[in-house]
């Protein structure tokens, strides 16, 4: 029932983004430095709003830019319109559209797409999770030191003890390859598509990750936050793995090795 309308509304933003991509466009800053919004995100966002209204005029939304349109529904559409913005205001086509739908704080269904790669990811929760119609699944290594990571970086906060900085030249120091993408939906997608091992970052919003964490969970990952406790989108941190590493990662982001 709600499958066509979140695919066709990640199909307008992800227009949108193609649009302006080779393009000129303004670009402001938000809180934190370098924390950008451009015209994209804002027309992306008008895009995915139009399907998403038109379909279930009376559901709640909660979306980066336009902040939440609160509703007296128990269903919740949570719309990244450009995960990777500095990415794509920069012309690297490593950023996408992210939409979840929860229901009564389940998540039911995720999409990411970037139409810049061709990949549609898309998970419905119990059905499992795929990569252009083929199902995905998360990878079988079973040890962090052999492991490719990725993580993410906020634009505040980096130098808390143990925070992001300490924690990535920590694995650093190891030898542990840590890629930093620079779009945490791109970077769980990639995960649940078996290409990283593993990811976590310590400040997310519910946006960036309400669609990824859901195709992890999908494509037989874990994912949870810093303490090993199931994963909610409504607090910051975020540990997302194929599953065998996970208790491992957990350590090793904690307290070191
Ligand atoms: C950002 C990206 C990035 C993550 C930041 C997010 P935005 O989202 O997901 O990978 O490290 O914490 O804010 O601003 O590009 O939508
Ligand atoms: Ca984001
Ligand atoms: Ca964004």
């Amino acid at each position: 029932m709600f499958k066509p309308t979140i695919i066709k509304a990640a199909e307008a933003g992800a227009k949108v983004m193609q649009e302006f991509f080779h393009g000129q466009f303004k670009i402001s800053n938000k809180e934190g430095i370098n924390n950008l919004v451009t015209e994209a995100d804002h027309a992306s966002e008008a895009a995915i709003f139009s399907v998403i209204k038109e379909d279930f005029p009376d559901h709640y939304i909660l979306s980066e830019e336009a902040g939440e349109l609160v509703m007296d529904s128990s269903y919740k559409w949570i719309i990244d319109p450009i995960d990777g913005t500095v990415n794509f205001a920069h012309g690297i086509p490593i950023c996408c559209v992210s939409i979840g739908l929860e229901q009564e704080g389940e998540m039911l269904m995720g999409v990411v797409y970037n139409p810049f790669f061709n990949e549609f990811y898309f998970a419905q929760k119990g059905y499992g999770a795929s990569l252009n119609d083929k199902k995905i699944q998360v990878s079988s290594q079973p040890s962090v030191i052999h492991s490719c990571l990725v993580t993410g970086f906020p634009y505040t906060y980096l130098d808390q003890p143990n925070g992001p900085l300490d924690v990535f030249a920590r694995l650093i120091r190891k030898g542990v390859p840590v890629r930093r993408l620079g779009s945490a939906a791109m970077d769980l997608c990639w995960v649940a598509a078996g290409r990283f091992d593993g990811f976590y970052e310590h400040k997310l919003q519910a946006w960036d990750s309400a669609a990824g964490f859901l195709m992890v969970e999908e494509a037989g990952g874990r994912v949870s936050d810093f303490a090993g406790r199931p994963y909610s989108p409504y607090q910051p941190r975020i540990v997302a793995t194929n599953g065998l590493i996970h208790d491992e990662l957990l350590q090793w982001i904690r307290d070191g090795q």
